[in-house]
């Protein structure tokens, strides 16, 4: 690409697709015939798709599965999950039947306060600007009112706005640290929309307030905005059995299997390198189910990692303990969710993964997304604590290279047995491939 392009949102699609077709594409043609196969053959469907975001051209398509055997808080559940990597939900679907004769998932929701901040600068006296903020906060939320009435009538709402002073970080430095309730929304039009309220309200105000001087009465707005991290929006799931029960595995006694799993985690909780890796494996369970719901991933991802970090060290966000013969397990993740507004009533694929899940509330999907967290670490530790990794993931691997080879079904179940005891690295597969072709 040589030159920038002016006006490209106002091109049509047709348009957009021919420019960046031409300006990218070795093969213009097979690039937009590659861009249009992804279309959807309902225009409807398409249009939906095309007004979600700006500039589309196409569709970027995840594939949805089906963790089923999920038994949490003596409710069965069969999780949909939407992702691109091989072997996740054969995983979560693994623990789920492991979990399920151990007395399945239980869960516990420990609290679901959302917040946002408007951030701001104020020269001169403390004291005058913590008294203005108690006497301009009745105003703020008065003013927020056409906002917040019906969250409210719901029984959420605005549930705290304190003033931080953050001076010794940044001189002049302050903000309005506020704390909502939003039920079953995920809450950001709503936090965002009373945050700009209270500092629009805040700034004219501090104008009108007769105990500050002049320099005192012009306060800058910096920015008002929900925050991602939410160690209060948080949700717990644990599995637990006897040690003895742990009996699935050949090589491992249940003791050696406990101990070896135990200390797998620990190496989670205080070496860095490994946790962030552990926590990927979570986050592999935790934004297929995200995803498929509609929610926003990126929010989660963040608030997780940053959850993970929370004791100044970058941790596990599973735990795991032997105590009196007992085997526990579990997690505990901020995870501000909604059922409801956004995605939710957009995307045809998220209303039928919500019904899949019998459509749940906020709080009910939080424990369900926790729980495919804490089956996928489950099954990825384990794993790694005896086959190793590699098995499961290269029988994937192996069939990902046969369907791009074209192979048949019957081709398929040969080349399995066939790689069951060597290494299926994709020049292997080709070669055996193409002699079994040649041969056949
Ligand atoms: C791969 O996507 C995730 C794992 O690396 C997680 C882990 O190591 O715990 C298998």
């Amino acid at each position: 690409m040589k030159q920038p392009v002016q006006g490209f949102s106002k091109l049509t699609k047709e348009e957009k697709i021919n420019w960046i077709a031409e300006h990218s594409f070795k093969n213009p043609e097979e690039g937009i015939e590659i861009l249009k196969k992804y279309w959807h053959t309902d225009a409807e469907v398409q249009k939906l798709h095309d007004e979600f975001i700006e500039n589309t051209i196409s569709n970027f398509l995840l594939p949805i599965g089906i963790a089923p055997n999920f038994k949490i808080n003596d409710q069965l559940y069969a999780i949909p999950m939407a992702i691109e990597e091989s072997s996740v939900v054969a995983a979560a679907s693994k623990a789920a039947k492991f979990w399920i004769d151990r007395g399945g998932f239980k869960t516990e929701i420990i609290g679901t306060e959302k917040i946002g901040q408007v951030h701001f600068m104020y020269h001169g006296d403390v004291e005058k600007l913590k008294e203005f903020f108690k006497s301009v906060t009745p105003l703020m939320l008065e003013n927020a009112a056409d906002i917040t009435q019906n969250m409210e009538k719901r029984g959420g709402g605005v549930t705290g706005i304190t003033l931080k002073d953050k001076t010794n970080s940044i001189p002049n430095y302050y903000q309005l640290h506020c704390a909502f309730e939003t039920l079953d929304a995920m809450g950001a039009n709503f936090i965002n929309s009373c945050l700009e309220s209270f500092a629009k309200t805040f700034k004219a105000e501090a104008l009108n307030y007769n105990s500050f001087n002049e320099t005192e009465k012009d306060i800058q707005i910096v920015m008002s905005i929900l925050s991602n991290y939410v160690p209060n929006c948080l949700v717990k799931a644990e599995v637990s059995c006897k040690v003895e029960d742990l009996n699935e595995d050949k090589e491992l006694t249940p003791e050696e299997f406990a101990e070896k799993f135990v200390r797998a985690v620990s190496i989670a909780e205080v070496e860095p390198y490994r946790a962030v890796t552990h926590n990927k494996g979570i986050m592999n369970g935790i934004d297929s189910v995200v995803i498929a719901t509609g929610n926003d991933f990126r929010a989660i991802e963040a608030g997780a990692h940053a959850y993970a970090a929370k004791n100044g060290t970058y941790s596990s966000l599973t735990h795991a303990k032997v105590e009196n013969g007992i085997f526990r397990f579990w997690i505990e993740i901020p995870l501000a969710l909604g059922t409801v507004g956004g995605l939710t009533k957009l995307h045809p694929m998220v209303k039928v993964a919500l019904e899949m899940l019998g459509h749940p509330d906020a709080k009910k999907l939080m424990e369900i997304t926790a729980v495919a967290g804490l089956a996928q670490n489950f099954g990825a530790v384990r794993s790694l604590i005896t086959s190793g990794i590699q098995k499961g993931h290269m029988k994937m691997h192996l069939l990902n290279i046969l369907n791009q080879l074209g192979a048949t079904e019957k081709e398929k179940a040969y080349f399995v047995n066939y790689f069951k005891d060597k290494t299926a690295t994709h020049s292997a597969v080709v070669a055996a491939f193409e002699q079994l072709r040649a041969t056949s």
